[in-house]
Parts: structure tokens; sequence; C-alpha cells
């Protein structure tokens, strides 16, 4: 099947903040936590942290935090971790909430953070979940290759297939996911339960940005035609797809990082 860049609604500036966060957020608690999709990376990413040296995450396309809260849960059995959330459109949801919550291992960045630009002082293992198909291939091999300039590491998993059956099926089961989940969701406000079941537009939003999050989702032979093209002088790639025991979907992944790293090369953020 061959990948189309269409347009998502999350990425168009003029989508209201109220609309786009409660669809990340019916992606992170409807579907994300509630299957644990990204359980299975931890000891990818464990490895890679340990390879760099750092505890230090810089999360980019946070939108509602994604996996972290959970992946926080058994990263720390290996090591303490902190994790730097950031977005193009800062997530007010998940910056109230972890306000909230009072500090600790994750904290969200309000300014807007453009994956294509990260800050140079934003140091540590750049992470990108359910994000890198929002990229077209210029900017994704972009994101690849100004991390290996730059010698820092880089993690991107998508747990998003472009196949017929993920094409043929979002369309059915992410709207009924999201009418199943929203009674569920935290803070549920009058907005949300309006544009949810008196005039669906999450629901729809939610199906379409999922379809079309399936059909811009990179096959891991284009992410290795991505990497050979990005430097590798003393930096190494792994290309995969990784189908854990029990797991509900595969995740396609790209693992970088400074193959032989010099004492400038560790984060110490
Ligand atoms: C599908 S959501 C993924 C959210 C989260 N990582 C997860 O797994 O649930 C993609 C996120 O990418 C963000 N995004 C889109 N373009 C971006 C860019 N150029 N730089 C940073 N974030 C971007 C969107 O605002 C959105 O929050």
């Amino acid at each position: 099947m061959r990948r189309l860049q269409l347009f998502e609604f999350e990425d168009q500036p003029w989508l209201p903040a109220s609309i786009r966060d409660s669809v990340t957020d019916f992606l992170q608690r409807g579907l994300i936590l509630r299957l644990g999709v990204y359980r299975p990376v931890v000891p990818l990413l464990s490895r890679v942290m340990r390879q760099i040296g750092t505890s230090h995450v810089v999360d980019l396309c946070s939108g509602s935090a994604g996996p972290w809260s959970q992946l926080l849960e058994e990263l720390d059995e290996r090591e303490p971790v902190r994790v730097t959330l950031t977005d193009k459109y800062p997530n007010g949801l998940a910056l109230a909430g972890l306000a909230g919550a009072g500090g600790g291992q994750l904290s969200y960045l309000p300014e807007p953070v453009d994956a294509l630009d990260v800050p140079e002082h934003l140091k540590g293992l750049r992470t990108i979940f359910t994000g890198f198909h929002h990229f077209g291939p210029a900017d994704a091999r972009r994101i690849l290759a100004s991390a290996a300039e730059q010698r820092a590491a880089i993690c991107v998993f998508e747990f998003t297939e472009r196949s017929w059956k993920t094409v043929l099926t979002t369309p059915i089961v992410a709207p009924l996911a999201v009418f199943l989940t929203t009674p569920f969701a935290r803070p549920l406000t009058l907005a949300r339960l309006l544009w949810t079941y008196l005039v669906p537009v999450i629901p729809f939003v939610a199906a379409w940005d999922g379809v079309v999050s399936n059909l811009r989702t990179y096959l891991v032979d284009e992410l290795r035609a991505m990497v050979s093209d990005a430097p590798a002088k003393d930096y190494a790639w792994e290309v995969g797809r990784l189908i854990a025991p029990g797991s509900r979907a595969p995740i396609t992944y790209v693992l970088g990082y400074p193959a032989a790293p010099s004492p400038a090369d560790l984060d110490s953020p």
C-alpha cells in the first residue's frame, strides 16, 4: 500500500485546543495506557539510555504524555528516569494535570517545541511515540539526521501500521472506543460530552486522524532507507519491528545513538 501524506486535524493550528486535547487524551488513556501498547519497548529504551549514559529523556510530539506514566513504572525498576515532555501544541490538559501532581519525574514545557528544530539546551535521549508519521519523508529524515549530527540519541516508536486491516477497522473501532471510554475521562467537561455525544466531532476527528495516521506510517524498509542517508560516523542505527508475545500491536522502531560515546556526548542535564 502506497504511503499517503494526507492531513490530520491534529496538525492544524486552527483546531480548537479542547478538541485537540480530547483526541490526544483519548489516544493516551483510551488506547495506549489501557492496552499497554508501548510496554514492550522498555528494554530497548533502557539499553539506549545505558549506552549514552543518560537518565534524562526529551520526549517530542508528546500530546497528552503518551505512554510515559506507564513506562516510568517499569524503567524505574532499572534506573531513575526524568522525562521532559514537549509538543508544538503543548497539551493544556496534560500541563494542568502534571502541575497539579506537584512535579516529579515528568514535566511538560509550556512553550511550543518543534520536533524539526529541537532547542540545543534540551539535552537527553530524544523520543517520539506515535508522532513520526506526522512528518513527510524529507522532514522525517531531517529529524533523524539532526539527532545524529548533534550526537544526540533518538528513539522513534509507532504502533500505527500501514495495512488494509488497520485502515478498514480504524473508522469503526476509533469512534466506538471514543463513545465507550469518554465517561471515564477526567476531567469530564461539558464541552467534551457535547462534542462527543451531541455533535460527535471528537469521534470523527479520532476516526479521520486514526486512518490517516495508519496511511502515513512508514514501513520498516522505508525507515531503513531513511537512516542509510543519515550521518553514520561513529553513530549506530537500528530499525525493526517489535512483536512482543501477547502484545496488541506490532511496533516499528528506529534507534539512533553515538556508537562509542565520548565524555562530551554523555548527557548531564
Ligand atoms: C498522535 S499525537 C501523539 C501523542 C503522544 N506522543 C502519544 O503517543 O500519545 C502526535 C502529536 O504530535 C504533535 N506534533 C505534530 N507536529 C509536530 C511538530 N512539528 N513538532 C512537535 N510536535 C508535533 C501533535 O501536536 C500531537 O500532539
